[in-house]
């Protein structure tokens, strides 16, 4: 399957769409952006951060990189990019937006994928080749650290510093958004998918990296339970659950996965000491595929 250029960006000061020139975005209204040595353009205007270095840090990119490409998640890639392709038009073009992307490894993932499947030996079992198919992929995320990883990796996809509250995308353009272990804007999620359009979210599940907490801290907290209610706009797809344990075989990837989560700064200086010690760990991944399909009527959320 081809991977095409990203066509749907549009400028994050006024919406107005991008148009590309040699190494510059710009827009109608005369802003530009450029794109940076490592093939990535930042869309996160100044006066829209928060903080002067927003998003995941240089050493959360790095350890996530570290442990992904080790291959630990390769169940949910595969599962992220058969959802994905298995809805592909065999004679259109799928555009698809992962926002907050982190270090790329997902959309890197569903490349090869669509590859594979394009020469019929998919990994799904499914066929999703054809004539006029494609892919137009673009990354995002806030953290210039993990766009920057991302675009040194990968040169099909487009990848972006944005925001998921400001998406520098044009409304009613995307067939899918990615939103995984993320931070959700479901308003803007909307604005930007076609009708019919598609939200897949992967969260994690009750048990996900249970044994490490159980290290980390004294007591485990009782899970959030999933939401009931689809988002305004949204009905609710499928949902899948995943869970497979993983053996991580030295005290570096062990370290990789607590910097890469939220649990390395709420565990104690005590369970932190703990984690140290190991030189091994099983732990089970238990995530949620949950897929949101954008209502045919869905209101324009900017026009509530
Ligand atoms: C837990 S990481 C997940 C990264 C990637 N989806 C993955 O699963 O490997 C969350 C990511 O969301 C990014 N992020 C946080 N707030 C964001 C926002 N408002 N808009 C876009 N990305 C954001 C962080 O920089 C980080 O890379
Ligand atoms: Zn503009």
């Amino acid at each position: 399957m081809a991977i095409r250029p990203f066509k749907e960006l549009a400028c994050p000061l006024d919406g107005e769409p991008l148009v590309q020139e040699a190494n510059t975005w710009r827009c109608t209204q005369g802003h530009s952006f450029d794109i940076a040595r490592q093939g990535y353009v930042n869309l996160l205007p100044v006066q829209n951060k928060r903080s002067r270095d927003p998003g995941d840090s240089k050493t959360m990119i790095v350890a996530r990189q570290e442990f992904l490409v080790a291959g630990f998640y390769q169940p949910i890639a595969d599962a992220v990019a058969g959802v994905v392709l298995s809805g592909a038009d065999p004679s259109a073009e799928l555009s698809c937006l992962d926002a907050g992307c982190g270090e790329g490894y997902y959309l890197r993932q569903l490349v090869a994928h669509s590859g594979s499947a394009y020469s019929g030996a998919s990994h799904s079992g499914a066929s999703h080749s054809g004539a006029g198919q494609a892919l137009n992929l673009m990354g995002l995320d806030i953290s210039k650290w993990a766009v920057q990883a991302a675009a040194r990796q990968d040169k099909q996809v487009t990848w972006a510093v944005g925001n998921n509250a400001n998406l520098p995308v044009l409304s009613a353009t995307l067939d899918y958004v990615l939103c995984m272990f993320g931070f959700p804007v479901y308003g803007e999620f909307l604005r930007v998918l076609k009708p019919g359009g598609k939200l897949l979210m992967v969260d994690a599940g009750a048990d996900h990296l249970r044994e490490l907490r159980e290290i980390i801290y004294p007591t485990l907290k009782a899970a959030r339970p999933p939401q009931t209610q689809p988002p305004a706009g949204f009905t609710q797809g499928e949902t899948q659950q995943l869970r497979f344990t993983v053996h991580l075989p030295d005290a570096q990837q062990i370290s990789n996965l607590l910097i890469m989560t939220p649990h390395l700064y709420r565990a104690s200086a005590e369970g932190r000491a703990k984690a140290e010690q190991l030189t091994e760990l099983t732990v089970t991944v238990d995530v949620r595929l949950s897929k949101l399909v954008k209502a045919q009527h869905a209101a324009d959320p900017n026009q509530q």
